[in-house]
């Protein structure tokens, strides 16, 4: 059971011990057969349950040989799962509740903004939300950046996430529970929806989505301070906004509007990342101001707050969105990388009610 409890139902994400999966296990002289109940029959994960399954068994001393049989769950079974899925969930009546706007939630909401686009949101996103889930926290990422969603590309995911009794299973990338609308919409065709469908779409992201219980929401906001900013920070109170910039004025100046937004909703601004900044010749040793400088200092001066990071241009950082592998999984040593560690490392810091939990044995 230990080494079965290794295997995650690949569309709920939890153990299959822990979800009720396993019916059965004989063990004869060095031959064991594992039971195994789908959630529904003919699940189309049933191969991958499979290869985990032996692959798991088979690391065992002693064991030779495996066989699995699958059967699947009766109906009372799989209420009884989804009940206690929704029990988890924090939500009792997710038509209307946020989990994650209740006062007891114990996930920390990080916003990430920035004044205009192309600035790296997407990126701070996803390479943050991943270095924080390899430091051992459970993790959450949901793309709001509805027009402009990147999110299931840099995280090299995609495909259809699977509803299960109402409730939303988000997909797994990098250790993290990723949401973004482009799961839901064709690829070439454009999202037009405006405010009360964009609102509708993220309060479904929040309230029907089955993120249990998350360390870290990281939130993909739309550049700017249009609808769904607005909508998220009415629904999120409780968030941290992190604003990137490039260190040129300019940049500097929208984003300063961006930031600025928080005052309306009652979000606070809990840093500037200054990304893009500067850029080292990896023949001379060079560092090229190529977007100027100073812009994170002083828009953190006119915030209130500090500039938590300054990330340099590496080209890896873009192969990485572009290839789906985040730098912090392929580079985790290079400066760009290390920068990201670093803010992922403040936030946990700041956790201070998750000092001295147990972190995972194995991270990846
Ligand atoms: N520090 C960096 N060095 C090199 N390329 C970067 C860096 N930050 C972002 N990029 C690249 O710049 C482009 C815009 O970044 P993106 O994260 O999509 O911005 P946004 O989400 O703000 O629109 C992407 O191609 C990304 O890979
Ligand atoms: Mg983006």
């Amino acid at each position: 059971m230990e080494v079965l409890a290794t295997v995650d139902d690949p569309e709920i994400g939890k153990p299959i011990t822990e979800l009720g999966m396993v019916e059965e296990v004989v063990v004869q002289g060095a031959r064991v057969g594992v039971r195994v109940k789908l959630t529904i029959p003919g699940c189309p994960l049933k191969d991958r349950i499979q290869r985990e399954v032996t692959e798991a068994v088979t690391r065992l001393d002693g064991v030779d040989d495996v066989q699995i049989a699958f059967g699947s769950m009766t109906d009372t079974e799989r209420q009884s799962l989804s009940a206690s899925l929704r029990a988890e969930k924090g939500a009792a009546n997710a038509e209307l509740d946020n989990p994650f706007a209740s006062a007891d939630s114990t996930t920390k909401v990080i916003a990430i903004a920035s004044g205009k686009g192309g600035v790296g949101k997407s990126t701070v996103t996803v390479n943050l939300a991943v270095a924080l889930a390899k430091q051992g926290f459970k993790v959450g990422v949901l793309d709001a950046d509805i027009w402009g969603y990147s999110i299931p590309r840099m995280f090299g995911v995609s495909g259809k996430p699977v509803a299960f009794e109402g409730m939303v299973m988000p997909l797994q990338a990098h250790g993290c529970k990723v949401i973004s609308i482009g799961f839901f919409t064709d690829p070439d065709r454009s999202v037009i929806w405006r405010g009360p469908m964009l609102h509708r779409a993220i309060q479904q992201f929040l309230g029907d989505v089955h993120w249990a219980d998350l360390d870290f929401l990281v939130c993909d906001l739309p550049p700017g301070t249009g609808d769904i900013a607005i909508s998220l920070a009415q629904m999120l109170p409780n968030a941290d906004m992190l604003v990137v910039t490039t260190p040129q004025q300019a940049a500097q100046k929208v984003a300063l509007r961006a930031g600025k937004a928080t005052e309306q909703t009652g979000m606070s601004v809990a840093g500037v990342i200054e990304n893009m900044a500067g850029f080292t010749d990896p023949d001379s040793g060079t560092t090229h101001d190529i977007f100027g400088s100073g812009g994170g200092e002083e828009l953190a001066e006119a915030l209130g707050t500090e500039v938590l990071a300054r990330i340099p241009i590496d080209p890896r950082l873009r192969e990485g969105s572009d290839s789906g592998v985040p730098l912090v999984v392929s580079h985790p040593d290079v400066p760009a990388a290390r920068a990201i560690t670093s803010i992922a490392e403040g936030l946990a810091s700041r956790r201070g009610s998750l000092v001295g939990r147990a972190l995972p044995l194995t991270m990846s």
